[in-house]
């Protein structure tokens, strides 16, 4: 595995690739890697003759009074990992050498960053929709992955590649579980043990709320109420929202049909934890 720290010499490194023809997929992390990462490796490994795996916590993409100085960390474990699961290039950036000025130019893809994650954290999509944009410049990748935990970025992430014309096929791959339902996410580390058990609530109720769906329910009112009502039991755990949308548009919807995504949010001591699951599909993907 190749390891790069400078945007100068990734360059260098990709373009003799692609002047071999070689076919290059980007997986964007922040770290602090787990086998949610991983699966996106071992799916770009399939599917390209490179993988390049970037980790930069990127300040953009955080509010004042966010984790950003308490984000999880650990790349020698990170490399290890990378090594091991076969990423060609690991690419880790310092902050100033992806942002060596400050930066004028912001990514804002409208409309679909407005609710959900857009409502507690205003700014935080112009700054991945950015840091997204320069990691595709820099990469110059065919295919880029991204997991579907985080499902409103996945559809923001795939608009702004519609809307720009970059030359880039945007793949969301599934999410993967702890075998209690817990949705990997670096940000588990915060947990206490009483937080971590009480967070299996979020996706016990998405998953109760599919079992409904399956029986008949199509009433995205009832089906929220549901979901609040199973979260409210656990007294470590503060609901931010539930929403039933479009999966595509993200626009709410009122009768749940084929194609609605139930997107959940909540407080759990420290850590703010998303999870969603596909309405008629419910929870899958327990990791091994
Ligand atoms: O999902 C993440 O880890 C980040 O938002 C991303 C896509 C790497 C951009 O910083």
């Amino acid at each position: 595995m190749k390891l790069f720290s400078q945007v100068a010499d990734l360059h260098e490194c990709l373009d003799g690739l692609r002047a071999q023809k070689k076919s290059v997929g980007l997986v964007p992390t922040m770290g602090y890697l787990h086998e949610g990462h991983l699966s996106l490796v071992e799916r770009s490994n399939e599917e390209n003759d490179v993988t390049v795996t970037t980790i930069f916590v990127n300040p953009l993409q955080f509010a004042e009074g966010e984790d950003l100085a308490s984000y999880p960390s650990d790349l020698q474990s990170d490399t290890e990992l990378c090594e091991k699961i076969g990423s060609d290039v690991l690419f880790i950036p310092s902050l100033q050498d992806m942002y060596p000025e400050p930066i004028l130019t912001s990514v804002q893809v409208d409309d679909f960053t407005k609710r959900m994650e857009g409502e507690s954290r205003p700014t935080h999509f112009a700054g991945v929709a950015t840091v997204v944009a320069k990691l595709f410049n820099i990469t110059g990748p065919c295919n880029a992955y991204f997991g579907e935990k985080d499902w409103q970025q996945l559809q923001v992430i795939t608009k702004m590649v519609r809307d720009l014309s970059f030359r880039v096929c945007v793949i969301g791959c599934p999410i993967i579980r702890h075998r209690d339902g817990l949705a990997l996410s670096s940000r588990n580390a915060y947990l206490t043990t009483d937080e971590r058990q009480s967070a299996t609530v979020l996706s016990r109720s998405l998953q109760k709320a599919s079992d409904l769906i399956r029986a008949g329910e199509t009433s995205s009112v009832d089906i929220q109420k549901l979901i609040e009502r199973e979260v409210a039991s656990e007294p470590l755990v503060e609901l931010d929202y539930v929403e039933t949308v479009d999966g595509s548009s993200l626009i709410p919807v009122d009768e749940i049909v084929p194609g609605t995504r139930i997107l959940i949010a909540a407080a759990v001591g420290k850590a703010r934890l998303i999870d969603n699951i596909d309405a008629f599909t419910g929870i899958t993907g327990f990791s091994s």
